[in-house]
């Protein structure tokens, strides 16, 4: 057991944590990045479509803040909307500086693609691995700053608050209850490290592990919201679960994106019977926004029964395409498709969480010291519904507010406290039932695409409540009886994750944005968010 101290702790290395850990150590404070696997695994590294920001002559800002307010269905806090939309073009520069190189187009402007909901082209892309060369270039920033200190493979498990260290009897002297440091698991020396500072930044992006098929990596397990959540901070908006309409369909559960650009590009979306079904759904038809796209291919697939639609991008030549989407096209090719001249099978997938932690326009939640930027966080954005490609630049547009923030916060945050005490473990001995982790992991991602998906009724939620309950309870038991190991963090964090989707989701008794439930099929004159918070003994 060691014990490290930091003037800030930022927990992920996908684009929010990197972009503000090298904001912060810029200022001079020592920075710490924590990462539960490799430096590069993130939900940014699989990023496709691109970032959008207003960057053409033809384009304003008043469209881009038009198409994200209609997209979010009434939900989106327009200030917000309005100071991301105004600082995105300035964070792209800065990735510029970084050394993202942006595609251009033959005569030397920048290429852009255009997206579901988008009245323009306004996304910036790098071909079709945007968010691997962003990684690349934040990743090798982070290496050169002598400031920062990154760790991989450190599984942040819990936060040390002011309140907890009160509650367990310690000897606490202020009154607040702030955050003062976080409990993280070695995974490669199999131990509990404690970790002091008075900031600590939740970067820890999504979690589409939480369903059976989505396009997030393994590494999208929920684990800063359910952390957020045991601290006492409020979360927003967990019923608003983004599904992507087209995913790579295959008989395993991993689901390949095919990004929305293919569509920008002029791909259409046929059923079986090879019919462009989208003009029947939406007047923009296969560019219109993803939940309606979704719920088209749903409707679709239910009525015929087939276990996909078709995507085809047929009508653009082979040269072509394997220029502008490489890693896609290469893909399908090892899936037996050359997309120039087969169809692609698609269906929708989880993709993005819309809510998360609750932070104001400085990345701030309601704790001291604890801030939340990029997927993890509810800023207000994306409201009912994401605009595609808005999450990359509000990720970085919020890591650049909270590091400002941060600075002042540090100038009169109390002195960080020493000798915390050291985590206490349930059981030590190991596990011999294994089996319960594999087997509740995979029920709880049965459960929750079955029941908690892109069309819902209340009787599915409340099948989905209780079983989900029962499964809180073993993984209760299991936690204190065995030594802990990250599939079990993981499981634990997604099961309270699910339990916030679908407690959220039985708030909401109408139909908005992404939550579409066939017993309140209309939308309140009203929109609120759904808002839950642990309560604290
Ligand atoms: P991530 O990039 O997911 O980073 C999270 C980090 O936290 C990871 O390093 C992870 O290992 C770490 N972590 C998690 N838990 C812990 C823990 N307990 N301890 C330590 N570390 C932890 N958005 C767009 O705007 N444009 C796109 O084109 C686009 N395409 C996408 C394509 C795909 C396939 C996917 C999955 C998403 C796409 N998105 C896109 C969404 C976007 O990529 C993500 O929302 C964004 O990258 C999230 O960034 P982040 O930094 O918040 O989280
Ligand atoms: C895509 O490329 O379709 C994904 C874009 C996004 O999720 O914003």
């Amino acid at each position: 057991m060691s014990q490290a101290q930091y003037d800030v702790l930022v927990i992920g290395s996908g684009i929010a944590g990197l972009s503000f850990a090298l904001k912060m150590a810029a200022t001079g404070r020592k920075v710490c990045i924590l990462t539960k696997k490799n430096r590069a695994e993130s939900n940014t590294n699989y990023a496709q479509g691109g970032i959008a920001a207003v960057t053409s002559q033809t384009d304003d800002f008043e469209l881009h803040v038009r198409d994200t307010l209609n997209a979010g269905d009434g939900m989106c806090d327009e200030d917000v909307v309005r100071r991301i939309v105004s600082d995105a073009p300035e964070r792209i520069q800065e990735l510029i500086q970084a050394g993202v190189a942006f595609s251009q187009l033959d005569d030397g402007r920048v290429s852009l693609h255009r997206e579901g909901g988008h009245s323009k082209r306004r996304i910036l892309h790098v071909q079709d691995i945007t968010g691997k060369a962003i990684e690349q270039a934040l990743l090798h920033a982070v290496e050169i700053q002598p400031n920062i200190t990154l760790q991989e493979h450190m599984l942040a498990v819990d936060l040390i608050t002011s309140r907890k260290l009160a509650l367990s009897g310690y000897r606490v002297a202020d009154t607040v209850n702030r955050v003062v440091g976080l409990y993280a698991y070695d995974v490669q020396q199999h131990r509990m490290d404690t970790f002091v500072a008075p900031v600590v930044m939740l970067s820890t992006g999504g979690v589409g592990q939480v369903y059976l098929y989505s396009t997030n990596p393994s590494i999208a397990t929920g684990d800063g919201l359910a952390m957020a959540y045991r601290a006492g901070a409020e979360i927003r908006n967990m019923e608003f679960i983004q599904f992507h309409p087209t995913a790579l369909f295959t008989h395993g559960e991993d689901r390949f994106l095919i990004s929305e650009a293919v569509r920008g590009e002029g791909a259409i979306l046929r059923n079986l019977d090879g019919e462009a079904f989208m003009e029947r759904y939406d007047e923009r038809k296969d560019l219109a926004p993803r939940d309606i796209v979704a719920r088209a291919i749903d409707s679709e697939m239910k009525k015929s029964g087939a276990p996909h639609v078709w995507l085809d991008i047929t009508n653009k030549p082979e040269a072509e395409l394997r220029e502008k989407f490489p890693s896609i096209f290469a893909a399908c090719e090892t899936n037996g498709i050359n997309i120039a001249h087969d169809y692609i099978p698609v269906v929708p997938a989880m993709h993005y969480l819309c809510g998360g932690v609750a932070t104001n326009m400085n990345a701030e939640t309601d704790i001291p010291g604890l801030y939340a930027c990029g997927e993890v966080s509810c800023t207000g954005l994306h409201g009912a519904n994401r605009l595609a490609s808005n999450s990359l630049l509000e990720a970085v547009v919020m890591a650049h507010r909270g590091a400002e923030a941060v600075d002042a916060y540090l100038q009169t945050a109390p002195e960080a406290m020493q000798d915390l005490p050291p985590w206490v473990e349930g059981d030590i001995t190991n596990s011999d039932e294994r089996v319960v982790l594999t087997h509740n992991w995979s029920e709880l991602k049965h459960t929750m695409w079955d029941y908690v998906g892109i069309v819902r009724t209340s009787k599915r939620l409340r099948r989905a409540q209780r079983r989900v309950k029962q499964l809180k309870t073993e993984i209760h038991e299991y936690y204190w009886n065995f030594k802990v190991e990250p599939a079990l963090l993981e499981l634990r964090n997604l099961i309270e994750v699910a339990d916030m989707i679908i407690s959220c989701a039985m708030q909401r008794q109408e139909s908005r944005g992404l939550h579409y439930t066939l017993d309140y099929p209309r939308k309140a004159p009203v929109a609120v968010p759904t808002v839950i918070r642990r309560k604290m003994g």
